[in-house]
């Protein structure tokens, strides 16, 4: 049962910011969502997560495992979301093992305060802390933004929600961190999760995920495979963007992370 969005136009004031806007991600599917700054990616995030400003009117259908979800409305059963603006989505004062425990308990992934202790900090080791406790008695302030970056991850993806929606999850890493993150997504794609990967890292996504979904000026203008989209038969603005990610997504033949 997927995740699929039909026909989304999202209206602000007097402009239309989305048009009729079409994509869909399965379970164990890593969709990239790219286009180029302004495009719309985020705000095609904003109206699936149930985050869309009050200012905002969308029309469209979103369906979430078989079930209708009004767009309109913020509840979203089953999914989690990693914010391109990680400072906001962690409670600034709160320490981080106090933010990540209450959601690794909810979800089941562990049934006691300590076992939970213990898998946050296993957690934020795979994706690249060499110090997992202080983190975990850390305060967002106390953090770098890459770091901040990194512990919305373990968060989203200590929901074992059924889809995640990641909008830039690398933007603010190293190379090295950036590889912990996207093997830690693709290890949760392969446990069964549909991620829809919206990113400037054209490499990246290329790297992770099956085909991409390109969007211009709020409306999707070319999908499907990487080599595809590096073809000749692509639309221009999906060769401008592949172009940017050199010659092994050209090839559509970037190691698997
Ligand atoms: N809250 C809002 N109110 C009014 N307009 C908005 C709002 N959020 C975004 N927009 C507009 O919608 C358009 C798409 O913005 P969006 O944030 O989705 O871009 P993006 O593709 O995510 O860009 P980036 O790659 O820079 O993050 C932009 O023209 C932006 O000005
Ligand atoms: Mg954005």
């Amino acid at each position: 049962m997927s995740l699929t969005l039909d026909g989304l136009s999202v209206r602000v004031g007097d402009r239309l910011l989305l048009k009729n806007l079409s994509l869909s991600v399965a379970p164990n599917e890593v969709v990239a969502l790219i286009g180029s700054s302004g495009s719309g990616k985020s705000l095609t995030a904003a109206a699936i997560t149930g985050s869309l400003p009050g200012s905002a009117r969308a029309t469209g259908h979103l369906e979430i495992q078989g079930q209708d979800v009004p767009l309109a409305t913020r509840f979203r059963p089953g999914l989690a979301v990693v914010r391109q603006d990680s400072l906001t989505a962690l409670h600034p004062l709160v320490r981080i093992g106090r933010q990540l425990v209450p959601v690794l308990l909810r979800s089941g992934a562990a049934t006691t305060r300590a076992a939970a202790m213990s898998l946050a900090a296993s957690t934020l080791g795979d994706v690249g802390f060499a110090d997992p406790l202080r983190v975990l008695q850390s305060f967002p302030m106390e953090l770098s933004g890459g770091q901040r970056q990194r512990v919305c991850i373990v968060q989203a993806l200590a929901c074992r929600a059924s889809f995640l929606v990641a909008d830039e999850p690398t933007t603010a890493l190293d190379v090295v961190s950036r590889q912990l993150v996207l093997s830690a997504l693709r290890k949760a794609a392969d446990a069964g999760a549909g991620i829809l990967l919206i990113t400037h890292d054209v490499a990246a996504a290329a790297s992770l995920c099956s085909r991409a979904v390109v969007i211009d000026d709020g409306t999707v203008v070319d999908q499907g495979s990487f080599a595809h989209l590096a073809g000749s038969t692509a639309h221009p603005h999906a060769c401008a963007l592949m172009g940017s990610a050199g010659d092994a997504a050209a090839r559509g033949s970037i190691a698997a992370v």
